[in-house]
C-alpha cells in the first residue's frame, strides 16, 4: 500500500529529475538529515546531475544548502562532486565536501546546531526557497510521519515556499509515534518556558505539519540510511571509558549527583561509543539520555535496563544496529523520543535537566580551552556541532580524547589550542587514556598542571612543564596565564615539522 494516502499530496508524486527542477541556481534548499539518517535519497542524485549538465552549457548552478547536521556521500558528497554548492550550514562531516570548504571554494557556516532553526526564524539567513525533506508517511490529512531524524525539518518545513517531499518505504512505517515535534517557540519578546522536565516527556505532536499548497512535489523512494559502522573498542578508548566510569563512581560518592546519574549527552565516534559500552554491565542502572544521537550502543544500554529513556533528534546506526532496531522496533517505542535539533540542543533544557556532556576533541590546552574543529586553526574537521550546546549548559562536561594524534607524533594536549571552540570558562574534565584532569574550581596555573600530570602523553611531559616554567618566568607582569606566543603558536611546527620528536 502506498505511503502517500493524502489525496492532495498524492496528485504531486513525480520522479526525482522532475522534482529536481523546482530547484533554481542560487536557491537556498533546506535538507532533512542528521549524522546520516533521515536525508533526503532521489533528489541529491537528480539535483547533481542537473547542475552537472549546466556547467558543460557554462551556466553556474549552485545553491545554498542548509541541513540538520551531517548527510552523506549521496546528498553532500554528490552535489559536492558536482561544485553546486556555494554555502553550507549549519554542520558537515562530508569529506569530498570538507575538501571544497578547506580548498576556499564552498563557505561554510559552522553554527551550535540548537541555534540553526531560530536564526532562520530571526530572519539571519534570508528566505528558505525550498525544503527537501525524507518522511516516512504521508497521513490522509496530510500530517507527515517524520523519519529516522528531525533535525531542522519542522523549521524547513514552515519556513520554505516551495516544499517537495521524499517518501521512503526502507523507513520502518512503525516509526509513527517514536516523534515529539513542538510547536510552541515564538520569537521574543514572546517567548515562554519549554515545560519539559523530564527528558521523556512529551510536549508535542507526533507529526510534522507542512501545507499542501506548498509542496510542489512527492518522491516515492526505498533506500536506506547512511549508516556508518563503530569499530570495537580499542585499547585505548576502553582506558579512557574507564576514567571516566570512575570519575562518575567518584562524583555519586561525593553525593553531587544520584546513584542512576543525570541524563547523558554523548558524541559520535568510537570514544563515546567506548563510555557507553562501559557503562553496560556496570553498577549504573535507569540511566537517561537527553543527547543528539541514538548510536549502537544506546540501543544495548536500553536492551540490558541500564538505560531507561533516551531523547535525541536522530539515529546513528549501524548497518547490524539499523537492523536490529527494525526487527525490534516496538520494543523501543515508549523508551526512545526523536525531537527538532533546537528542542535535543536547547540550552534552557539541557540546564534545568543537568546533563552530563560527553564530546570529542582535536586539542586540548594546559589551560582548558578545547578545539572541537580545526587543524593547525585553519583546516576545519567537521564542525562545533551540537558540542557547545551541551558544554556550556551541562551540569558536568567531558571532553575526551587519546593524547595523540597522527600515529603518536601530534600530542592532543598542547600550549595554547590554535582555535578555540570551548573555552577554559566553560570546560570541567579532560580525559585521555593517560588519566582524567578535574578542572573544576581551578585556577588557570593549577589547571595546567594537572593538565600535564594526568592527561599529556610521558614523550610530551617534559617539554608542556618546560614551556610552563618558561612561561612563568619570562613575564613576571603576565603571570595570571603565563604563555610565550610565538612559542604557542608554532608548538606543531616547532617539535613536528622540524622532526623535533
Ligand atoms: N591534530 C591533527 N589532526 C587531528 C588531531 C590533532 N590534534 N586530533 C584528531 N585529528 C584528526 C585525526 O587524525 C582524524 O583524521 P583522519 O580522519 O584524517 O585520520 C580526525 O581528526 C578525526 O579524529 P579521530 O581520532 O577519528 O576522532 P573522533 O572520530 O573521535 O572525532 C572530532 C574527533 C573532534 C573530529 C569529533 O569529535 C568532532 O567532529 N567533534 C565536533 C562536533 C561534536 O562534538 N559533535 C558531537 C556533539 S553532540
Amino acid at each position: 500500500m502506498s505511503r502517500v494516502t493524502s489525496p492532495v499530496l498524492t496528485s504531486k508524486i513525480m520522479t526525482a529529475d522532475a522534482a529536481a527542477s523546482f530547484i533554481h541556481p542560487g536557491d537556498n534548499v533546506g535538507f532533512s538529515g542528521f549524522t546520516g539518517a533521515g536525508y533526503p535519497k532521489a533528489l541529491p542524485e537528480a539535483l547533481a546531475s542537473r547542475m552537472e549538465q549546466a556547467h558543460r552549457g557554462g551556466e553556474d548552478f549552485r545553491i545554498s544548502l542548509w541541513t540538520g547536521a551531517s548527510t552523506a556521500p549521496d546528498a553532500d558528497g554528490l552535489l559536492a562532486r558536482a561544485h553546486g554548492i556555494s554555502s553550507r550550514l549549519p554542520y558537515n562531516s562530508d569529506p569530498t565536501l570538507r575538501g571544497l570548504i578547506n580548498a576556499g571554494e564552498v563557505a561554510y557556516i559552522d553554527e551550535h546546531l540548537s541555534q540553526s532553526a531560530q536564526r532562520m526564524w530571526f530572519g539571519f539567513y534570508g528566505r528558505l526557497d525550498v525544503a527537501v525533506v525524507e518522511v516516512t508517511a504521508v497521513m490522509p490529512d496530510g500530517l507527515l510521519v517524520p523519519s529516522t531524524s528531525v533535525g531542522n525539518n519542522k523549521t524547513w518545513l514552515d519556513q520554505a515556499e516551495r516544499v517537495i517531499l521524499e517518501v521512503n518505504e526502507w523507513q520502518p512505517r512503525a516509526l509513527e509515534g517514536f516523534h515529539d515535534i513542538y510547536y510552541g517557540t515564538a520569537l521574543p519578546p514572546h517567548r515562554r518556558p519549554i515545560q519539559l522536565t523530564e527528558p521523556l516527556q512529551r510536549i508535542g505532536e507526533p507529526y510534522l505539519r507542512v501545507d499542501p499548497a506548498k509542496v510542489v512535489a512527492v518522491v516515492q523512494t526505498n533506500s536506506p540510511d547512511r549508516n556508518s559502522d563503530f569499530s570495537e573498542p580499542d585499547a585505548v578508548s576502553r582506558a579512557i571509558a574507564g576514567h571516566v566510569l570512575d570519575f562518575l563512581r567518584h562524583e555519586v560518592a561525593a553525593d553531587r549527583m544520584p546513584a542512576s546519574l543525570l541524563p547523558l549527552q554523548s558524541g559520535v565516534g568510537n570514544v563515546a561509543n567506548a563510555v557507553l559500552a562501559g557503562l553496560d554491565g556496570s553498577e549504573f542502572t535507569g540511566l537517561t539520555a537527553f543527547t543528539e544521537v541514538i548510536q549502537d550502543s544506546m540501543l544495548d544500554l536500553l536492551d540490558s535496563g541500564t538505560l531507561k529513556a533516551a531523547s535525541a533528534t536522530s539515529f546513528g546506526l549501524s548497518d547490524r544496529g539499523a537492523r536490529r532496531f527494525m526487527q525490534d522496533i516496538d520494543s523501543y517505542k515508549g523508551k526512545i523520543v526523536l525531537r527538532s535539533e533546537e528542542i535535543s540542543n536547547h540550552p534552557e533544557l539541557i540546564r534545568r535537566l543537568g546533563v552530563i556532556a560527553m564530546n570529542g576533541m582535536i586539542e586540548a590546552d594546559i589551560y582548558g580551552n578545547v578545539n572541537s574543529t580545526h587543524v593547525m586553526g585553519s583546516a576545519i574537521m567537521n564542525g562545533v556541532g551540537g558540542s557547545g550546546d551541551f558544554t556550556r549548559n551541562a551540569f558536568l562536561n567531558f571532553f575526551l580524547s587519546p593524547s595523540t594524534a597522527k600515529g603518536g607524533a601530534i600530542s592532543t594536549i598542547v600550549p595554547m589550542v590554535s582555535h578555540v571552540d570551548h573555552t577554559e570558562h566553560d570546560v570541567h574534565v579532560i580525559v585521555t587514556e593517560h588519566g582524567l584532569a578535574d578542572l573544576r574550581g581551578l585556577s588557570p596555573r593549577a589547571r595546567s598542571a594537572v593538565v600535564i600530570d594526568r592527561c599529556v602523553d610521558p614523550r610530551f611531559r617534559d617539554r608542556l612543564h618546560d614551556y610552563c616554567e618558561r612561561a612563568w618566568s619570562e613575564r613576571p607582569s603576565h603571570r595570571h596565564t603565563p604563555h610565550l606566543l610565538d612559542e604557542a603558536l608554532s608548538w606543531h611546527q616547532r617539535y613536528l615539522d622540524t622532526g623535533a620528536m
